[in-house]
């Protein structure tokens, strides 16, 4: 069974558009006057609603309904029911030009977009052009695109995406209006895929689901893809064990136990969980990698408590409750105790027995 749930659930409106509000309000509010810029550009990290939100910039600029209709217009949304926006859906609409700029990255693609602006739309108000991944064109590439963005005839749209805003020419940028996409709390990620389990019918608990979302690490597409896999693999209960098991990490709250036992330097039940954690076949190396990241909010909590703003964004209330009980307890003995696990962590990696190093290091330290 084939579920492609991120493109089943990616956003229809912009109000579906999650932890992106600022855009989403000044997008609506363009909608809502038929203002839209010449070309945009779209900057963030991977999976945050890029190529999503120029979809919806096609269909807001394109839809027959909100022409026909100045009461739907005032909601600064696509209507996704006439012609013009079903076409965009399916991505078959003449007027709707998607361009991966990695695989089309020279002059002579430039060429023929360039050839392609000057044609009026065949059915639509706007001719949209959407580049994704724009940083990976050509340096004569960009060169042969900026006077296009500068004064494109009235029915053209440019949308830019980009994951490294970095490599674009400033000269590209400036021409543009500019939107940065951010990377999106745990929270957010944890609540779309929870609804998505609750509408496909999958039974899943809020650890495993928490598990999908950090291990997405701020991206939607890597989480709802995840989930996809789980089913794919193993039907609608997906267990946390199921989880880890694909992710190749362990849950927050087995991880959170482990610490717990390290840092009230109890040698004999860490040893035990280690051998445990090693015997159900965890990746080890990986263990250490989230060990030290726990361990690592735990000090910076200890010696600056507003952190916790931060991590907010990284992690769910009850986790970063517990990591906050556990700066409590932290000392200067677990400072050397995080830079013996640093040296474990570079041996175990290329070690044929990385439970050795590991063990060496929290016996060294708590002993
Ligand atoms: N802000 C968001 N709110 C809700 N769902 C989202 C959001 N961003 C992404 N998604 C989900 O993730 C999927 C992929 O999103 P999208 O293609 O827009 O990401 P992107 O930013 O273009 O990523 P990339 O840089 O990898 O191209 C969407 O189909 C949708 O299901
Ligand atoms: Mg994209
Ligand atoms: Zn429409």
């Amino acid at each position: 069974m084939v579920l492609a749930i991120y493109r089943k659930y990616r956003p229809a409106i912009f109000d579906d558009l999650l932890g992106q509000d600022l855009i989403a309000r000044v997008l609506k509010e363009s909608g809502r006057q038929n203002r839209f810029a010449h070309a945009y550009l779209f900057a963030g990290p991977r999976g945050t609603g890029k190529t999503t939100t120029a979809r919806l910039i096609a269909k807001i600029a394109n839809c027959e309904k909100r022409y026909s209709d100045e009461s739907f217009k005032t909601k600064g949304e696509p209507c996704n029911k006439c012609r013009s926006c079903n076409e965009i859906d399916e991505g078959r609409s003449l007027d709707v030009i998607e361009i991966d700029a990695a695989s089309n990255r020279g002059i002579d693609e430039i060429r023929d977009l360039k050839e392609s602006v000057r044609l009026t739309p065949a059915f639509s108000r706007h001719k949209v052009f959407i580049i994704d991944e724009a940083h990976m064109l050509t340096k004569e590439a960009f060169n042969a695109l900026l006077k296009t963005l500068e004064e494109p005839p009235d029915y053209i749209i440019f949308i830019l995406a980009t994951t490294e805003i970095e490599k674009v020419p400033a000269t590209i940028i400036s021409r543009t209006q500019q939107f940065f996409f951010k990377r999106v709390p745990l929270e957010i990620i944890s609540g779309k895929i929870s609804s998505i389990a609750v509408k496909e019918n999958i039974k899943i608990s809020h650890e495993a689901i928490d598990l999908i979302a950090s291990s997405a690490e701020g991206s939607f597409r890597d989480a709802e893809s995840l989930l996809d896999q789980l089913v794919s693999l193993g039907g609608k209960n997906i267990s946390l064990e199921n989880v880890e098991t694909t992710v190749g990490k362990i849950g927050f709250d087995k991880l959170s136990v482990f610490a717990d036992a390290l840092l009230k330097d109890d040698l004999t039940t860490t040893l035990q969980l280690l051998s445990r954690i090693s015997d159900s076949g965890y990746n080890l190396v990986q263990f250490t990698k989230d060990l030290l990241q726990y361990l690592r909010r735990v000090a910076v909590l200890k010696f600056n408590p507003d952190m916790k703003n931060m991590f907010h964004r990284e992690l769910i209330k009850e986790h970063l409750s517990k990591i906050v009980v556990h700066s409590a307890i932290f000392n200067d003995k677990h400072i050397v105790l995080i830079k013996n696990l640093i040296s474990a962590y570079s041996e175990m990696r290329y070690s044929q027995f990385p439970i050795i190093p590991l063990e060496v290091a929290v016996i060294e330290s708590l002993k």
